[in-house]
Formats: C-alpha cells, sequence, structure tokens
C-alpha cells in the first residue's frame, strides 16, 4: 500500500498523486491540478495550518503531551515554570539552566509605572480585567521599541521572559483596581504562582505567606493551561505573528481570542449556568433544555478535538478535592457531579461524544479560592502566554508565509453605481 492520495479532475480526467506527509497532504500540490478551487474549510475543521513539535494531542485517546511528555507526568512533578521553559526550548531545563530560567523571569516581574499608573488605572472602575489585560498587553509594544527586532535572537528572548514575567503583574493589577485595592509591588523572593497570590491577596502584612496547597494547585492549573496546540487564540497568535508585528502586539490577539466564552471564557460560563440551576434537583430538567436543541449548552462539556474525556479534566478533579480541604467545598461541586453523572450516561452527551474539558471543574476551583469570575479568563491567560510564544517562536523559525486564506465568493455579480437620488 502506497501512503498517498490520487485525486482526478473529472473535468480534464488528469490526476496527480499527493504523499501522505505527517498525516496530511499538501495542498500546493493540490493547487498543481487543481489550480483556483479552494478548500472550503470554515472553522479550520479539516485544516493543518502548520507542522508543530510542540504539543501532541490525540482527541480520540484524550492524550495530551508537550514536547513528548504526558501531562499527568508534568502536573505530577514539574513547575510551570519549568514546563515553560520546555515548551520553549523544547527539553527540560538542567539544574543550572533552570536557576538562570527562574532568575531571569523574576527579574522581570516588575512592570513600568505608566502602564499602572496612567493606563491602567485610566480605566473605568467596572471595567472587565480580561479586557484591561488585552489592552495593557498591547501597550506594552509602546515600551519596548525593541521588540520589532523579532529575528534578532537576544531581543527575541527578553520579550519572551518579559511577557511571562509580567503577565501575572498586569493581571494582579487588573484585579486589585477592579476591587479599589492599591497595586501591590512583585516579591522577587517569591516563587511564580506564591508571587502572583501576593500581588493579588496582599492586605497590610509585610510578606504574604500563600497557602502552600492553593499555590501548588494554581501551578499546576498553569502547567495544565500552558499549551494545546492550534486552538483558537494560538491561531489569533501565529495568524498576527506571521505580518511579523511584534509580540506584545500579537499577544494581545491571541489574549482577545481566548476572552470569548467558547474558548478560555468558558469556565465563567459553568459558574454561571451551576448557579442558575441552583440545586440538584434541577439537574434533569436543566439537561432535557440542553437535549430539547434550544440553543442551552452544558458549559465545560464538549470539545472541537477531544472526543473523550479532556485528560486535563481529569486532573483538575482531582486538584478541586485538594483545593476544597482547604477552602471548603464549592456548594456548586454537587451540581456539577450531577450533571457529569448524568450527561455521561445519557445517549445524547455520549453519542456526540460530550465529555467534560478543561473548564468544567476550574472555575470551581478558582472560585472556591476566592477569585470573582471576571479573573478566570484573565487566570487562562498567564500560563497560555508561554504557549502562544513557543508557537509563535515556532512560526518564525519555520520562515513561514504571512496567513492569508482564501474564500469563496458568494456575493453580487458586477453592477453599477446608483447614485443616492436614484436608489
Ligand atoms: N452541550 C450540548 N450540546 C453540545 C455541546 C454542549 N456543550 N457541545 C456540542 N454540542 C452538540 C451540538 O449541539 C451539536 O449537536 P448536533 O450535531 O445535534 O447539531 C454537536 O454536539 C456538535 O457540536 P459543534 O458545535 O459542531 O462542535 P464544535 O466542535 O464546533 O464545538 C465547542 C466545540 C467547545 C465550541 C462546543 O462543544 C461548546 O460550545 N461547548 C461548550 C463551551 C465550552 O465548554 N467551551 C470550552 C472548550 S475547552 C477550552 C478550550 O480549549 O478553549
Amino acid at each position: 500500500m502506497t501512503d498517498s492520495i490520487t485525486i482526478t479532475d473529472n473535468r480534464s480526467g488528469e490526476s496527480i498523486e499527493i504523499p501522505i506527509m505527517n498525516g496530511g497532504v499538501s495542498a500546493s500540490e493540490w493547487s498543481k491540478l487543481l489550480p483556483g478551487v479552494w478548500f472550503y474549510d470554515p472553522g479550520f475543521m479539516s485544516t493543518a495550518a502548520c507542522e508543530s513539535a510542540i504539543t501532541y494531542l490525540d482527541g480520540e485517546a484524550g492524550i495530551l503531551r508537550y514536547r513528548g511528555y504526558p501531562i499527568e507526568q508534568l502536573a505530577e512533578n514539574s513547575t510551570y515554570l519549568e514546563v515553560a521553559y520546555l515548551l520553549l526550548h523544547g527539553e527540560l531545563p538542567t539544574i543550572e539552566q533552570y536557576a538562570i530560567w527562574k532568575n531571569e523571569i523574576t527579574n522581570h516581574t516588575f512592570i513600568h509605572e505608566n502602564v499602572r499608573k496612567r493606563f491602567l488605572e485610566g480605566f473605568h472602575y467596572d471595567a472587565h480585567p480580561m479586557g484591561m489585560l488585552v489592552s495593557a498587553v498591547a501597550a506594552l509594544s509602546t515600551f519596548y521599541l525593541d521588540a520589532k527586532e523579532i529575528f534578532d535572537p537576544g531581543s527575541r528572548n527578553k520579550q519572551i521572559i518579559r511577557l511571562i514575567a509580567k503577565m501575572p503583574t498586569l493581571a494582579a493589577a487588573a484585579h486589585r483596581f477592579s476591587v479599589g485595592m492599591p497595586f501591590v509591588y512583585p516579591d522577587n523572593s517569591l516563587d511564580f504562582a506564591d508571587n502572583f497570590l501576593s500581588m493579588l491577596w496582599k492586605v497590610a502584612e509585610p510578606r504574604f505567606e500563600a497557602n502552600p496547597v492553593l499555590a501548588h494547585a494554581l501551578d499546576v492549573l498553569f502547567i495544565l493551561h500552558a499549551d494545546h496546540e492550534q486552538n483558537c487564540s494560538t491561531t489569533a497568535m501565529r495568524v498576527v505573528g506571521s505580518s511579523h508585528s511584534d509580540p506584545y502586539s500579537a499577544t494581545a490577539a491571541a489574549a482577545a481570542a481566548l476572552y470569548g466564552p467558547r474558548h478560555g471564557g468558558a469556565n465563567e460560563a459553568v459558574i454561571r449556568m451551576l448557579t442558575d440551576i441552583g440545586t440538584i434537583d434541577n439537574v434533569p430538567d436543566f439537561i432535557a433544555t440542553v437535549k430539547s436543541g434550544h440553543g442551552q449548552r452544558l458549559q465545560g462539556f464538549g470539545h472541537r478535538v477531544y472526543k473523550s474525556y479532556d485528560p486535563r479534566a481529569k486532573i483538575v478533579k482531582q486538584i478541586a478535592y485538594e483545593v476544597f480541604e482547604v477552602t471548603g467545598k464549592n456548594p456548586l461541586l454537587d451540581i456539577a457531579l450531577k450533571l457529569e453523572e448524568i450527561a455521561l450516561s445519557d445517549e445524547y452527551f455520549t453519542s456526540r461524544h460530550l465529555y467534560p474539558n478543561v473548564d468544567f471543574y476550574s472555575g470551581l476551583i478558582y472560585q472556591a479560592m476566592g477569585f470573582p469570575m471576571e479573573m478566570f479568563t484573565v487566570l487562562f491567560s498567564i500560563p497560555r502566554t508561554v504557549g502562544w510564544l513557543a508557537h509563535w517562536q515556532e512560526m518564525l523559525d519555520q520562515d513561514s508565509k504571512i496567513a492569508r486564506p482564501r474564500q469563496l465568493y458568494i456575493g453580487s455579480e458586477p453592477r453599477d453605481y446608483t447614485p443616492i437620488g436614484g436608489r
């Protein structure tokens, strides 16, 4: 059996054989036979837009690996900063490499005073922190003019470090502003997650000591959210980056894509849904409404790629119990468990391969830890920044073309302009 496909243009009878490489066929080969005939693939359901060596995802089998390492092993044994290094560099760091990496990140956590004082504090008092974050990240490009030097290895590395390091600071600043609390400067003696919690929750104590269970839970959640191959926001990062804009502008675009409820906003939607359901007794009625197909979806269920249980959701569920040991159980947990139990035994959901995704339980943890719902997507943006940057860097190193899809035109035929009085 040959690893190839043959396509025939029935209009001319001409054929072309195209090899299947890494599970795909080259569209440029197809174009040789059929110039001007485009693949129609809204939502990129069947299109591989790039080659990537970063993350492996098998949605049928529920497998997720970063650079070949199973997500379960990384969540169990690693730290977010180590995983960040892995995603960017392709290998786990040695002791020396890790020490340098951690030191560099730690020493770039501060943001320019003008970003906070003039920019963030200029928002309306009830601004959504995600809107603040998206704008603040874009604004950073105006502070680091060398960011445009995207093919200078030193400059590129510096912007990557800045973005990873400053994201938690911007996120915490957005939160503090939205609750009317003063900004807390980074504490460079703390680990990544501990420092973030300090910037969020510190009040008058000289040094904030985060609960180690909560700091560890957050670090694991950061690992789980660090990358997920060609998702909507990563695609936005690659598309914007392909025009060679600077990494702050591209990251802002990626964060904007993440903001939507179909993507990073889903865990917020889960909490709203669970709150609306109210009690376990209402679960069967809610499931019936979802099944009636009147636009109501079971939030936190289903995934474009996973057609079995999202491996991240399993880990998040386990983390939830550890967090609830400290914070007390989130009262919405029982409703979530009941929803999962009913959905997993209901033909509507099983036949459509709808299983809990990462967002089904993560919102419950964030809520129990004291985060307002508006912060949930912000919490997703912090670790996903490294995934975006790893893909951005990979794309630039591949000397990729500017992203520019085709369209199938369905508009009017040519017609003549009519002056306004004659319409
Ligand atoms: N509840 C009920 N029905 C659903 C759901 C759901 N959550 N998701 C999909 N379906 C049904 C849908 O109605 C359709 O049924 P039918 O074939 O009868 O028309 C079928 O399943 C296929 O749905 P689709 O919209 O074509 O699937 P998709 O791959 O385009 O959508 C999704 C994927 C994630 C947008 C969708 O499953 C969804 O809206 N889920 C709820 C929101 C959510 O949890 N999003 C977080 C995704 S994970 C985080 C991330 O990686 O960003």
